[in-house]
């Protein structure tokens, strides 16, 4: 088990800050960027990325894990995730939706993954993903 102060969280927040610059927005113009931690202690990143036909549309947190799990990561223990609408200056917290709760909870142990809400480096909220999808429905409900 890797206790909360052994995750490098300046590092996934400042990977987060990074990959939010990339963010495809041309409709809303709300750029995320999210860095998730490998059970490896290996960092990917992604930024979220829109789509004229809008229902395409993928959340930063889901582009960052779905890069980590085709490249063969399956295990995850933390990712942050930072949000605002366009510019420098990132002014809110954003908290992941609800289908990137559930991508997060796939690949994760609801009770140990950390979710870290930041605003830059300083400024930052953490949570377990068990208090942002209590109750939740997983792979051990199919028996997998
Ligand atoms: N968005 C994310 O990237 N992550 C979330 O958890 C919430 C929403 C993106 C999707 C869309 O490009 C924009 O924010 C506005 O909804």
């Amino acid at each position: 088990m890797v206790g909360i102060e052994e995750i490098p969280v300046k590092e996934l927040i400042s990977s987060a800050i990074e990959a939010r610059k990339k963010a495809y927005v041309p409709y809303s113009g709300y750029m995320v960027g999210a860095a998730v931690l490998t059970n490896e202690l290996r960092i990917y990143t992604g930024c979220n990325i829109e789509n004229a036909s809008y229902t395409p549309t993928i959340c930063a947190e889901r582009t960052a894990i779905s890069k980590a799990v085709s490249e063969g990561r399956r295990r995850f223990l933390a990712i942050a995730v930072v949000g605002s609408p366009n510019g420098d200056v990132i002014t809110q917290y954003a908290y992941p939706c609800g289908v990137c709760r559930q991508v997060m909870r796939e690949f994760a142990d609801p009770e140990q993954f950390v979710v870290i809400v930041a605003r830059s480096e300083e400024d930052y909220k953490l949570y377990r993903l068990k208090e942002l999808l209590p109750e939740s429905f997983g792979p051990e409900n199919l028996n997998v």
